[in-house]
């Protein structure tokens, strides 16, 4: 037994080591908030390494980021002792877009006649668009340098895409709004005004205050979005009427500074800034209407309701469950039960010898878990074509090894103490833990 305690106890630390490293990359807003300040503390130079040791406390912060985030404040802090050169833009206008083609250089006139007044320059961050988006920004980007375009290929998502061109501009407002037209651009102005004085940090176009109306919602969409501010308030504690709104502008200084701790995951881009910036941003918002859709169709189908929920999940146990684990450990749940009933009808119905009726389970559990999984925890990665079959042979691989990780674990800690139930759990938990890690490496890998 002892060989076999010497086996398992190295590739279970391992084992343990890639999750850590891989959770941390996989899931939603899954940037260690702890592992972050370090790194940045010990990357700035300005600071003398005394100003790192001012406790939070004399700061009056209480986020574990708090000092850190005071000091960068001060060093970047746009204003009269960092003065705007002629020519550079105030202010970054940053447009996601996915098949937006026809909607792109309407939006462009517009913001060019709303803004004569100001120095601005647009981002659109499209991801390789298959109508080919990217192109008709590329042209207008030919004609006028104050336009752009960030072309991603092998990413999807909205709330990475409005990060990505936040980061990639440099005016020290930045603002985010749709491509579809359906945010109101004459009121970015305004939203400039109210960053300038000082009066806010971040600019918010509502749609739930006065004056604003999402009129063009159809009622399912609309109980959807007030269900979700509702439960924004109550879980997350953020007080802003209309969270979930695609349209606001932001300090840059202010948001360098939360976007380490963003999830590029999902669409909630302003209701992640919101909750990281735990109360600490000074908000107002103004309202807008939100219009109706010219051309193309919307992006965001019903599965938002995870993305919204592992969102939700993240900030509440500040990164350590990942809306991605919890799936597929649930996945994992639901292939024990498909298991047991291909069992049953194998071995009890058709009356096959049991260790063939076993095999035959677990094949069928594998394969309705790589479905599951394909469809529901990695959809943002799903695997498509001839991809599948090579996914699910990789699959039913690593849960192989899974389960050898889950019987030798098991053996161990029985070997240790002969409690069944413990050492059961145990290895169970290495077979998802391992399988997780590893699905992650190598079946959906990122590319
Ligand atoms: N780069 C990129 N990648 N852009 C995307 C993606 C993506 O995966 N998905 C959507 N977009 C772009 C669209 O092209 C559009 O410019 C903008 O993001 C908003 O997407 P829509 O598909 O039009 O979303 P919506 O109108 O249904 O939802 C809007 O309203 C919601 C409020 O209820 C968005 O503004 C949401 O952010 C907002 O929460
Ligand atoms: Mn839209």
């Amino acid at each position: 037994m002892v060989w076999l305690r010497r086996m398992y106890a190295r590739p279970l630390f391992v084992v343990v080591g890639i999750f850590r490293a891989f959770s941390s990359k996989a899931g939603p807003g899954s940037v260690s908030a702890a592992g972050y300040c370090f790194a940045d503390a010990g990357l700035s130079p300005p600071f003398s390494p005394s100003s790192h040791l001012v406790p939070q406390a004399r700061l009056g912060m209480s986020g574990g980021c708090g000092y850190t985030l005071a000091i960068m404040n001060d060093a970047i802090k746009p204003g009269p002792e960092t003065p705007l050169q002629a020519g550079l833009p105030e202010l970054s206008v940053v447009v996601p877009t996915f098949n937006e083609r026809d909607n792109v250089t309407v939006l462009y006139r517009r913001l060019e006649a709303t803004l004569s007044g100001i120095a601005w320059e647009v981002v659109f961050v499209d991801d390789n668009s298959p109508d080919g988006t990217w192109e008709v920004v590329r042209n207008l980007a030919r004609k006028d340098s104050r336009v752009r375009c960030i072309r991603r290929i092998g990413r999807r998502g909205l709330s990475g895409a409005c990060i990505e061109g936040i980061l990639a501009s440099s005016g020290p407002y930045a603002a985010v709004i749709d491509a579809d037209l359906q945010h109101d651009e004459t009121q970015l102005p305004k939203m400039v005004a109210l960053l300038r004085s000082g009066e806010a940090e971040l600019v918010v176009g509502s749609r739930y205050i006065e004056g604003g109306s999402a009129d063009s919602f159809n009622k399912q969409r609309a109980g959807a979005s007030q269900l979700a501010t509702e439960v924004a308030r109550r879980a997350l504690k953020v007080e802003v009427a209309d969270p979930m709104s695609g349209f606001f502008m932001i300090r840059r200084d202010r948001f360098e500074q939360l976007a380490p701790e963003l999830s590029t995951q999902g669409f909630k881009i302003l209701l992640d800034v919101i909750a990281t910036a735990q109360g600490k941003l000074r908000t107002i918002e103004i309202p807008y209407t939100f219009g109706s859709r010219q051309h193309g169709e919307s992006k965001l189908d019903s599965m938002v309701a995870l993305d919204f929920l592992g969102l939700v999940l993240a900030k509440l146990t500040h990164d350590v469950v990942s809306l991605r684990f919890l799936l597929f450990a649930m996945v994992g749940g639901t292939g024990l039960v498909v298991h047991l009933t291909a069992l049953f009808i194998a071995h009890e119905i058709f009356q096959m010898p049991f260790a063939e009726a076993q095999a035959i389970g677990a094949l069928i559990a594998m394969t309705s878990n790589f479905i599951l999984n394909n469809f529901l925890t990695y959809r943002d990665q799903r695997l498509k074509g001839f991809a599948i079959l090579r996914g699910l042979l990789l699959f039913y691989l690593v849960c192989g090894v899974g389960l050898l990780a889950n019987v030798g674990v098991a053996f161990a800690v029985f070997d240790q103490e002969p409690i069944w139930w413990l050492a059961g759990a145990a290895g169970a938990l290495m077979g998802v833990v391992w399988n997780y890690a590893m699905s992650g490496l190598f079946v959906w890998r990122k590319r």
